[in-house]
């Protein structure tokens, strides 16, 4: 039973003002939850409750969202059984009572909604992982890891945000977790023999001024060898651009690097060519959250060759994802739980998405913390590949550590994705 709900206002990885919900129960039992943020965000996304006042964290301060939690969601909540997880969150969707979670913010229910998940797995003494997946959630995740960022996650003139390698080839997960480390620390001595940037970006990958965003795949291809693995055949790549950064009007602008426009299907033969040239199995918002006629030809170009994944597109939310459905455009989903705002929400996407034969990808936020929830999640819903960083950082690692903390746990009964856990990657 929930004695108490207590929120305050903790920093994220950038410095940034976050949420933080802290629930006591009747056994004196404590559980915590930190929110994270995006930078990149879809239009749709749930909304995340800034105070607004320049006098403070440059208007970032989050006293507002603490307060909606201390002050309206504890007392509804206080005296609940704490394993009613759809009830609790069903109860603060009902108090917001708005369709985006304006009234509250989504960082404020969120918080909440994570912090009892974690104490009612405390007091079922249970790990979160198998309270949220049961006995069958054995399955480990392909690491994809951000080793190379731009767009708006650097400075540097790469407009593409998000460059990963998936080390597949791996007979388990802190196997993949060394190739992939390795691998970074290679495209450190790649980049440092160019005399280019070893300078980090927000999610831990390099950030290097490099001349053209195909560059960052080479760099990164060479990384791969020079760390004494195979492209394609060992680790593969991923890509997220994040595009819907570069709509404008109707095109897409190469905002960072030549500033040059480009129609959608010029984007799509873009793609196109690359999965030719380059060992991709995974290509996240390659087109604009506006694009879906773009979204429909990239859908038919590429579909049947990689998993093409919806961000900004489909925000974690179930009637875009059903959208995406009927109108057959992406084959997977990216699941950010503060997209959508309740643990209850996001678990009903991932099972629509799941009854229609779409993916589901992990994610973290640009912004992050030591809450390593998704870590949790990912096994839980049997995802088989997340996205969390690169090699540094430990906001990143943290979720790294506590996925190596859960395949030990499993002992043998674990297993490890592999490559084909990208839809399509044998087409
Ligand atoms: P964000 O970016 O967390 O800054 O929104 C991540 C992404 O676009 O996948
Ligand atoms: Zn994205």
């Amino acid at each position: 039973e929930i004695r108490n709900i207590q929120a305050q206002e903790v920093l994220d990885s950038r410095g940034n003002p976050t949420v933080e919900v802290e629930i006591t129960l009747s056994n004196g039992q404590i559980a915590r939850a930190i929110v994270p943020s995006g930078a990149s965000t879809g239009e749709k996304e749930a909304v995340e409750l800034r105070d607004n006042d320049p006098n403070r964290y440059e208007g970032k301060g989050v006293q507002m969202a603490v307060r909606n939690v201390n002050d309206i969601i504890a007392p509804a909540l206080i005296g609940m059984d704490v394993t009613r997880q759809r009830e609790i969150d069903y109860r603060m969707i009902e108090l917001d009572g708005t369709p985006n979670k304006s009234l509250l913010g989504a960082n404020a229910i969120l918080g909440v909604s994570l912090a009892s998940a974690r104490s009612a797995s405390q007091a079922l003494n249970m790990p979160l992982f198998q309270y949220l997946g049961g006995v069958n959630a054995c399955k480990l995740p392909v690491p994809c890891m951000n080793v190379l960022n731009g767009g708006r996650h650097a400075t540097n003139r790469v407009d593409f945000q998000e460059f990963m390698i998936a080390p597949h080839n791996a007979p388990n997960f802190q196997e993949s977790i060394r190739m992939g480390v390795e691998t970074f620390h290679a495209l450190k001595k790649v980049l440092l023999d160019h005399k280019l940037n070893t300078g980090i970006g927000d999610e831990g990958g390099y950030a290097p001024d490099l001349k053209s965003n195909e560059e960052a795949v080479e760099f990164i291809l060479r990384a791969i060898e020079k760390a004494g693995y195979i492209p394609g055949e060992d680790i593969s790549i991923c890509v997220d651009p994040a595009s819907s950064e570069m709509w404008e009007n109707g095109k897409y602008r190469f905002f960072k690097s030549d500033q040059s426009l480009k129609s959608s299907d010029q984007m799509v033969r873009l793609y196109e060519d690359w999965v030719k040239k380059y060992p991709i199995v995974l290509l996240e918002d390659g087109m604009g959250e506006e694009d879906w006629e773009g979204w429909d030809t990239l859908t038919k170009a590429i579909g049947n060759k990689v998993e093409l994944v919806g961000d900004d597109l489909l925000c974690t939310n179930k009637k875009l994802l059903q959208k995406a459905i009927d109108l057959n455009v992406c084959n997977s989903i990216l699941i950010k739980l503060n997209q959508i705002g309740t643990l209850s929400e996001t678990l009903e996407t991932v099972q629509l998405a799941g009854e229609n034969n779409y993916n589901c990808f992990v994610s973290h936020r640009s912004g992050e913390t030591e809450d390593t929830t998704i870590a949790d999640l990912t096994v839980a819903i049997g995802a088989g590949h997340l996205k969390t960083g690169s090699g540094c950082r430990s906001e990143r690692i943290s979720k790294f550590n506590q996925l190596m903390r859960i395949e030990r746990l499993l002992g043998n009964q674990a297993t490890f994705a592999g490559i084909n856990t990208f839809k399509n990657s044998n087409a």
